[in-house]
């Protein structure tokens, strides 16, 4: 008899009778009929969509629940067999208060070990991660990071050091950030770089430092720094951090500088302007060679946020179009996963005439061919950063610029810039642009189906549903998709991804029920966000049975 069951269900089923059959060595890869179901392929095989409507009516409820510890909790199961103690026992109440001691034992949950591993696998295989999904994260730059620089980040040479070490012994490790210095100076066209910031807001501050540090070093006194309306959230906060007069600089339609308004806002109070190009709303201002000579006829600095990089690596370089500082987010451009607030590095910049106000100590190499630290630059802003800065991600920045060298780098900026127009060109009949192509490395999108009060987070939660984690969403503009395809990611799967997007629009219009419900193929549906916020259930008490 054939099966009945509606769509949603049955790519459910199919997704974990897969996990289930091939756990037991029945089948190799997923076997799914619907091409946007997921993301990798497989064959059709009958004998198993006969085995899911036998799951199906047996167990419907087997796929979806995974009981806490608690609730598989077996009264003298154990995961752990500890040795007989060779030291006399001593009683509590003998060593601790008696008002210290608990009445009874804490109810933790008795498990024996294979229940617990599987516990535990259920649950990852709940998780997204860049290894199972793809990540249009805009701005958060969620691509594939290379093993082999986590194989470089575990070598003894760099796990087992510590920072208090002598510079003699570390010599390896120093020539190693002295290369990543330099050659992050290559790609942005400076002088050279301090590695010592240790995130890109944090660059930012160490950036905004050493232009006021130089102002007043020409004795000058300049508060107001600008931004254009496009700026990343974190140039205004930086500004407002030292303590710099904020003044906003209007962008226009599509999505550049207004010249007009900056024009107009420029003059000898001005400390600088903090622009990021290409800006959040993927878009490169190519008017920045007269935006910087504008700046710096005012006697202005220009400070480039550079957390975009991965956009124009080895085709162009802010040195060359007037920054005179820069931040990189290493965890953006030069692998390390960034999204939800990661580890990073925001390494710092400067034109010639900046060194001098760099942190210190810079590493250097000396004469002889040996590296040290560079303690003796009376101008300094000081020290940003506790002992070498963030090791691990500078690592793996260095072990990705040395796996693509500079052909590499550029082919990346290449990639990234061709699979966001790809996207944004397949989808753009459907999906309402704010700003004009051609974008750089992501784009915005309002996807407009105000007739149907389909907003941004049901597209969002929508995708969830085909394993593809949502784009930041709601910023740099209300309402907006902010997409970044990366450069890893496969015109396959870039096609899917638009497939889906496709089929949302065709949903928001035919059935906005089903977007303004999603998730459907997600343990948990749609959250009480509010609650969820304001009053978090955390903690399973044994007697009430929440
Ligand atoms: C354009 C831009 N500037 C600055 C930052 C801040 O970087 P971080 O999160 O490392 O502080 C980000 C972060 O994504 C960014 O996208």
């Amino acid at each position: 008899m054939p099966y009945k069951c509606h769509p949603e269900r049955l790519h459910f089923l199919h997704t974990n009778i897969y996990r289930a059959s091939s756990a037991s060595g029945m089948i190799a890869r997923p076997a799914f009929q619907d091409p946007l179901a997921y993301p990798t392929g497989g064959f059709y095989n009958p004998r198993l969509s006969e085995a899911i409507a036998q799951a199906t009516d047996k167990e419907p409820g087997m796929i979806t629940e995974e009981p806490l510890l608690f609730e598989i909790s077996s009264p003298g199961q154990t995961a752990v067999a500890m040795p007989d103690t060779d030291v006399p026992p001593v009683r509590p109440e003998a060593v601790i208060p008696r008002a210290l001691l608990a009445d009874a034992p804490p109810p933790l949950p008795e498990i024996g070990p294979l229940d617990l591993v599987r516990h535990y696998t259920a649950l990852a295989h709940r998780l997204f991660s860049i290894d199972q999904q793809f990540y249009p994260l805009g701005s958060c730059t969620m691509k594939y990071n290379p093993r082999v620089n986590e194989k470089a980040l575990a070598l003894s040479g760099v796990a087992d050091l510590h920072p208090y070490q002598r510079d003699e012994d570390v010599q390896g490790l120093l020539e190693m950030m002295h290369r990543l210095a330099e050659y992050l100076a290559e790609v942005g066209g400076m002088a050279e770089v301090s590695l010592q910031p240790a995130a890109g807001a944090h660059g930012e501050l160490t950036g905004l430092l050493i232009i006021n540090a130089y102002h007043r070093d020409r004795g000058q006194k300049r508060s107001k720094v600008l931004t254009p309306d496009t700026a990343h959230g974190t140039n205004p906060a930086t500004c407002m951090v030292c303590g710099n007069t904020l003044v906003t600089v209007k962008s226009r339609s599509d999505g550049r500088v207004d010249m007009d308004d900056l024009r107009s806002k420029v003059d000898a109070d001005t400390a600088a302007l903090m622009i990021t190009n290409p800006n959040t709303c993927g878009k490169f201002d190519n008017q920045i060679g007269d935006i910087a000579e504008l700046l710096h006829q005012a006697g202005a600095q220009v400070y480039l946020d550079g957390a975009n990089m991965n956009a124009v690596m080895g085709i162009t370089r802010p040195g060359d179009f007037g920054v005179d500082v820069m931040h990189y987010n290493t965890h953006k451009t030069f692998s390390t996963p960034h999204g939800c607030g990661g580890p990073g590095a925001g390494p710092v910049g400067v034109a010639e005439h900046l060194r001098p106000f760099l942190p210190v100590p810079v590493v250097v190499r000396r004469d002889n061919g040996t590296y040290g630290w560079d303690h003796d630059r009376p101008k300094s802003i000081g020290k940003v950063r506790s002992f070498y800065g963030q090791i691990g991600v500078l690592v793996r920045a260095y072990a990705y610029f040395r796996a693509l060298g500079a052909q590499g780098l550029r082919s990346a900026s290449e990639k990234a810039v061709l699979a966001a127009n790809y996207v944004a060109a397949r989808i753009r009949h459907r999906y309402a642009m704010p700003f004009p192509p051609p974008y750089a490395h992501e784009f915005i999108t309002v996807p407009d189906f105000d007739r149907t009060e389909v907003r941004e987070v049901d597209f969002a939660k929508r995708l969830l549903d085909y394993h593809i984690h949502p784009p930041t969403m709601s910023w740099p503009i209300h309402h907006c998709l902010m997409i970044e395809p990366t450069e890893t990611e496969s015109k396959r799967t870039l096609d899917r991804f638009c497939d889906v997007l496709l089929t949302l629009a065709d949903e928001a219009e035919k059935s906005p029920e089903t977007l303004r419900t999603a998730p459907h193929r997600m343990p948990i549906g749609r959250l009480d966000e509010v609650a969820a916020a304001r009053k978090p259930v955390v903690r399973w008490r044994a007697n009430d049975g929440s």
